[in-house]
């Protein structure tokens, strides 16, 4: 580098706030100058601009109305039960001409659940021991089996995850899926900063980067290229699922075949949520725009307020389940519209404070959040569904949402599936779960569990040592 364009270097990051990136360049290697020099390159110092006057932004915005969003229920009129069995023809339809893509989302750091390497790596088959990702495979396996077509699976990783993510999807042969039909696409890195706006290194070489938050999702299907191979495959609309979440249904013919009908750009999936205190966020409408109300946002009076029929008024409990049409993402993302707001995530950051010193740097990470899109889709639908058989995940390495409960929650269905079927359990282990697993090609329901089983050649059970699996 000459001396000039490390000048002008200095000068445009001193001018930007970020003199303190170049303070130790006479302290550092040739390696590490190197280094620097190519994490510099890849910041764009307008965007940090923009996040410093985030950062200043006073939090005025706070919604001043909120109401409940209207829900396709779970009971159902004799009107809503026609119309359900209606859609679920036309999902099952989309599904076997390959209408829908699936997008899994991975890109986060899985830090509140300690594990080291991408989340979906964490096995969660009660027997089996099958990884999440694994698990979303069967599911999309068992859909190909079901309703014909071919799958295309779309998976965001970011930087952090991307190639231990792509060589598990490897080792694994991709789960018999097909590597053709699974595409990688990494999400955007953003810089954390400190409380004055400076950018955190970890290193006096490298910048402190995290993950731009699941709306990054919406702007990596373009900028990666996953919306002309969608494009070129026909592929008209986007199931959206989170990795965290092994009982989730990708591919629901209800939910799609609702969100086609009413001509949604995106709709999502809720569960009810019985007790107030619970910290999932709600659908709802805030100052007239549908969206996902945080825990914290929702004013303690309307957390609580119960409706006519007893129930929670705000109780569309968000499971981060959504179905996407591909020209919707179009739309958003071209030319730079797409326009959600950052959240802000405050956190004590492992790496150096301004001076080069080692340590805990109270700063902030920057994320959007994929519900925001919501406000701008011209119509939705909100389906409930029911948390025993569609929501159990695994965000902590304890208590709540944890692997326990999940393994609770997945054993408990496959007993009703058994129950169902008048089958016998396995005893139960010394803490009470069931040690007991049904492969989702088996069966999905009690419904289909029942149907696999009264078919010809009836259901296989293994009989191990870890418990019973039905595959
Ligand atoms: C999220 C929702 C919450 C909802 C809950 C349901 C937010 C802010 N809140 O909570 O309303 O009730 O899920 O499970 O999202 N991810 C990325 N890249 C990122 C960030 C996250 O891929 O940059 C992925 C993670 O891998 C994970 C998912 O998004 O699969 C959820 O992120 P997480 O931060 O765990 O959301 P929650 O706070 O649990």
């Amino acid at each position: 580098m000459t001396p000039e364009s490390k000048s002008y270097l200095a000068a445009a990051l001193e001018a930007a706030g970020q003199g303190h990136l170049m303070g130790t360049w006479s302290d550092l290697t040739d390696g590490e100058r190197t280094n620097l020099l190519t994490a510099l390159e890849g910041l764009d110092l307008e965007q940090v601009q923009r996040l410093r006057e985030r950062l200043r932004a006073p939090n005025d915005h706070a919604a001043k109305s909120f109401e409940p969003p209207l829900t396709f229920p779970l009971e159902r009129s004799a009107e809503q039960a026609a119309q359900a069995e209606h859609a679920s023809a036309l999902g099952k339809r989309l599904l076997r001409e390959n209408r829908v893509g699936f997008v899994l989302v991975a890109g986060g750091q899985g830090s509140r659940l300690g594990v080291d390497g991408p989340k979906g790596m964490v096995g969660v088959g009660p027997v089996s021991g099958l990884s999440l990702f694994g698990w979303h495979a069967a599911r999309l396996s068992a859909a190909q089996q079901r309703h014909g077509g071919n799958i295309t699976w779309f998976v965001m990783t970011s930087s952090s995850n991307d190639g231990a993510t792509r060589a598990f999807f490897e080792e694994q042969d991709f789960f018999g899926l097909g590597q053709q039909n699974v595409h990688f696409f990494t999400q955007e890195m953003l810089p954390a900063l400190d409380q004055e706006g400076r950018i955190v290194r970890t290193a006096s070489d490298a910048l402190f980067l995290a993950p731009n938050g699941h709306g990054g999702t919406l702007a990596a299907l373009r900028s990666e290229g996953m919306l002309d191979v969608a494009a070129g495959l026909g592929i008209e609309q986007f199931s959206y699922f989170q990795v965290d979440n092994p009982l989730v249904r990708p591919a629901d013919p209800l939910f799609l075949g609702l969100h086609a009908l009413a001509d949604a750009d995106m709709s999502s999936k809720v569960v009810t949520k019985n007790d107030p205190a619970e910290k999932v966020g709600v659908l709802g409408l805030a100052d007239g725009k549908l969206g996902c109300i945080e825990y914290s946002d929702l004013p303690e009076d309307l957390r609580t307020e119960k409706d006519g029929g007893g129930q929670l008024r705000f109780r569309a409990g968000n499971i981060a389940v959504h179905m996407i049409r591909r020209d919707f993402v179009e739309k958003l993302t071209k030319d730079g519209l797409l326009d959600l707001p950052w959240h802000l995530a405050q956190k004590n950051l492992k790496g150096l404070d301004v001076q080069g010193n080692p340590g805990e740097v109270p700063g902030v990470k920057f994320e959007t959040f994929v519900f925001d899109a919501l406000g701008a889709a011209a119509n939705s639908v909100t389906l409930e569904v029911r948390r025993e058989g569609e929501f159990s995940p695994v965000k902590n390495a304890e208590g709540p949402d944890s692997p326990s409960t999940c393994r609770l929650a997945l054993t408990e269905s496959f007993g009703h599936m058994l129950q169902a079927a008048g089958l016998d359990l396995p005893e139960r282990d010394q803490d009470g779960t069931l040690p007991l697993e049904v492969d989702p090609r088996v069966a999905e329901d009690e419904s289909e569990f029942c149907a696999a089983n009264e078919s010809a050649g009836g259901l296989e059970v293994l009989k191990g040592e870890h418990g019973w699996l039905y595959r």
